[in-house]
Parts: C-alpha cells; structure tokens; sequence
C-alpha cells in the first residue's frame, strides 16, 4: 500500500495561507525549495497542514541520516529536557558534553589521540577549525576549491564556491583564502582514463599552489571529500591521496568538511574512511544530533589544544539536549546497523538512477559515494550542457506527486537524494517510482 496519502492538491490551501503569512513575516532572502508547510515526520516520511503525507528524499538537508525523530533521539532529548536543558559549558562543565567528545574523539578515524569541541552549526564548525588551524601553524593562508560550499557566515561564505545565491552583493570577503579547481571528473577536460586523476601530480599541484599563496604561509586546506552543495561529486582517491601527502610536508591542517558527507551518508561512518586518511581535522553536523543544530571540530589533540584559554567557545555551544540526541544517534547507528543500510540504499538508489539513465539521455551523469547518490541533468550528453531548468520542473512535478526533492550543484542541474538511511525499502522504491514518473512528465511534458 502506498504510503504517499494526497489529501489535497500540494501545495494544499493551509499551506498556501502558511506560505503567504511567511513572505509577509520572513525576508525573501531566506529561501524555500518546496512551497509546503509540515506538522510532522516519521522516518522518512512527513505530513503537511492539509493533511498530505510525502516521501522525503530531502532529509532536512542531510540532517536526518536515523529519520524524522527516531523513537531513541526523542527520548534522549526528553529525558534531558526533563534534567538540565542550559548551562554553557565555559561557566560550568556538565557529562554529556564530555561523553560525547569522548564517542567523537573515537569514531573519527586516526590513530592518535584526539579532542572534540561543539558549536551550534556546520558553519561555526568550519569557522573554528580554521580558526584553530591559524593558532596553531601561525600562519593565514587558507586552501580552498571550486565548487565548494561551507556554510554563510563572512568565512564560510569566502571559503564557498558559488556567487549566486551565497555571495552575490555580500562582500568584501575575508582575506587570506585561495582557492583552488576541484577535481569533477565529469566536467573536466583532461584525456586520461577514469581512475587516474589528472590533477593529481603533486608537482603541478604545487605550481598551482604557489601560483595563489606562499607555500609557507598556508595553515590549512578545507575539502568536501564529496562535494554536497556543489552537485555530489565524490575526490578521486588519487587526488585525496595526494592532497593528505602535501599537507603533511608542508605543516599545512587538512581540514576535512564532513558536515553533509558524515554520519554514515557514505556507507561509511566518515567519506575519509573511503579514502584511508586521517584528517588532521574534522567538521560535523547535520545529522550529528538527528535534527537538533549541533556541530562539532574533531582533531589531533596537540592541534585542538593551540588556542588559548578562553579563545574557543559559544553561549549555547554544546547544548546538553543537543549532545543528548547526538549521543543517541551514535547509539542507533550502531544498533540499527545504519551505516550497513546506508550502503545498500546507496546501491538501490544507483541501480535505479543507472536504469533510469539507459532510458533518459538528459541523465548525463549517475553518482556518489554510498548513500549519497545524484544525477546531473544535461541537455545533450556530448556538449554536457547543464540542464538547470530541466532539474526545476522535475523537482517540482515530484513535490505535486508528493515527494520531497532537492536540487544542488555550482548549475543548478545535479538532483540529489538525501533520504534517512533508516527509510524502509518499500518507501525508497515507491519514492523512485514517483521520480521515474515525474521525469517521463517533465521530459516529455
Ligand atoms: C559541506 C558543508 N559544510 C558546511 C555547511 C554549513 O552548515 P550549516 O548550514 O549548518 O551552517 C554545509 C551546509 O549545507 C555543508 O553542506
């Protein structure tokens, strides 16, 4: 039986009147993929204020790997409402704060001893590891790449890639970031064969990079090891490898942004994890506190320890509530074997992508890392032409069937998938149905 219940047209009449009120109330500049207003979500499937019932592909952005308030983050979270829900962790300490370090320090990979420190968000996150970074090489230059998104504060939004809609009339930036051409084997023009990445020469890596910065002056590279915003496209090991070997000779703090990519999104606990590096510092986020807004810097302990006192921190940084829900997320990973059912929904999706791209030739691409699948549209599969507005009516004609769809990537073409990894098999195929049927319509519409 199909779980997506249409009870009106979508967007229905409540959520019409709710979205009127939001453009009086809210400013345009915050943005809205589906024009739908929800009351509640179980997994991976919500309901809306007309009483609709969608399939959610879009996880709240990545940030509901264990679904929509799974039964043991609930509970964690109560219970600690029910204890302590505020304290700040620079006046008094309190457990979780310090458990849940503990849990981090040891799931990130590296075999060497680590520190954790928690923030309020994915960009905060990025902001102190580079912060951190800086503090500890006494240097300023910062790495970064094409296509690259991290986050909209004045440093994450210079470290972000795309102009338009993150930067665009924003500026001045922050100083001191170079960036650099991430390696998107789809679009990228060089002759050698798949799987020897042409950017991955370290010499000429090194040219390009002092061709920006003073080699001796950089503390730190900040790389999606799969990009997320930028459109799914996973490093080619070669060039990750590479980039770990320079950073290591240089002194120079690999950042590792694993905000979207972590939590078993990659049928890994971390995407580092496909690659065999230690990054010396790691970002999380998103679905670290199955919905409640956590990030953490997890790192070498001898880097995390360079600033001084009182230089790292926040006012609501690792709210007890927050680490509660994260603490029980680490829990049902383990016990729910998600990141297991992470790889094989990443082979389900794939195999229907890959069967649905032998029919479509507007599918130019079919990719990702574990569970963190997408598709770029293109409107000729020789000139690769983006097919930006292709990815628009197909997200749309979803939503009416009711399935919630995301867009990504630096032309607006890249269709992702971001669906819980504890969503049911039958609620992904019947998800896949509704977007096999949706890009009929929209390609032949
Ligand atoms: C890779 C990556 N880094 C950083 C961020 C910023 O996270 P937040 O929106 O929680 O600040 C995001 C958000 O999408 C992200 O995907």
């Amino acid at each position: 039986m199909s779980v997506i219940r249409l009870a009106t047209e979508i967007p229905g009449p409540g959520s019409r009147a709710v979205i009127e009120r939001r453009q009086r109330a809210v400013p345009r500049g915050v943005p809205l993929a589906a024009p739908i207003a929800l009351v509640s979500g179980e997994n991976a499937v919500v309901t809306d204020v007309d009483g609709n019932r969608l399939i959610d592909f879009a996880g709240g952005i990545g940030t509901l790997n264990t679904g929509h308030r799974h039964p043991a983050v609930v509970a964690a979270a109560k219970d600690q409402l029910d204890r302590l829900i505020h304290a700040c962790f620079q006046v008094t300490a309190y457990e979780p704060y310090v458990v849940a370090a503990e849990r981090l320090n040891a799931l990130a990979p590296g075999d060497f001893p680590k520190k954790t420190m928690f923030v309020n968000s994915g960009v905060e996150a990025v902001e102190n590891a580079v912060k951190i970074a800086r503090y500890h090489t006494k240097r300023s230059a910062v790495l970064c790449f094409e296509h690259a998104f991290h986050g909209r504060t004045l440093l994450g939004m210079t470290l972000t890639s795309k102009v338009m809609p993150y930067k665009k009339g924003f500026g001045p930036f922050a100083p001191e970031v170079y960036r650099l051409p991430y390696p998107y084997c789809y679009r990228c023009e060089c002759t050698r064969p798949l799987g020897s990445c042409c950017r991955a020469p370290r010499g000429s890596f090194e040219a390009l990079v002092a061709s920006h910065a003073d080699l001796d002056a950089i503390a730190a590279v900040v790389i999606e090891l799969q990009l997320g915003e930028g459109g799914f496209v996973p490093a080619p090991p070669e060039f990750v490898t590479m980039l770990a070997g320079f950073c290591r000779d240089h002194g120079v703090v690999l950042i590792d942004d694993e905000i979207q990519t972590g939590f078993g999104r990659t049928g890994r606990m971390f995407a580092a994890e496909h690659y065999g590096v230690a990054p010396d510092l790691i970002t999380t986020a998103k679905s670290l506190a199955g919905g409640l807004p956590l990030g953490a810097v997890t790192g070498r302990a001898e880097i995390m320890d360079a600033a001084h006192v009182g230089g790292l921190g926040g006012t609501f940084a690792g709210n007890p509530v927050a680490l509660a829900a994260a603490m029980a997320v680490m829990d049902a990973m383990a016990h729910d074997q998600v990141i297991a059912r992470g790889e094989r929904l990443g082979e389900r999706l794939r195999g229907r992508l890959s069967a649905l791209a032998q029919r479509h030739a507007t599918i130019g691409d079919v990719r990702g890392l574990g569970a963190m699948v997408a598709m770029e549209l293109v409107s000729d599969r020789a000139t690769k032409a983006p097919a930006k507005e292709l990815a628009g009516t197909l997200q749309a004609a979803c939503l009416r069937r009711g399935l919630l769809l995301l867009t990504a990537g630096t032309f607006g073409n890249v269709v992702r998938i971001l669906v819980p990894l504890t969503v049911e098999d039958a609620v992904v195929d019947e998800g896949m149905d509704v977007l096999e049927a949706a890009l009929l319509d929209a390609t032949v519409g």
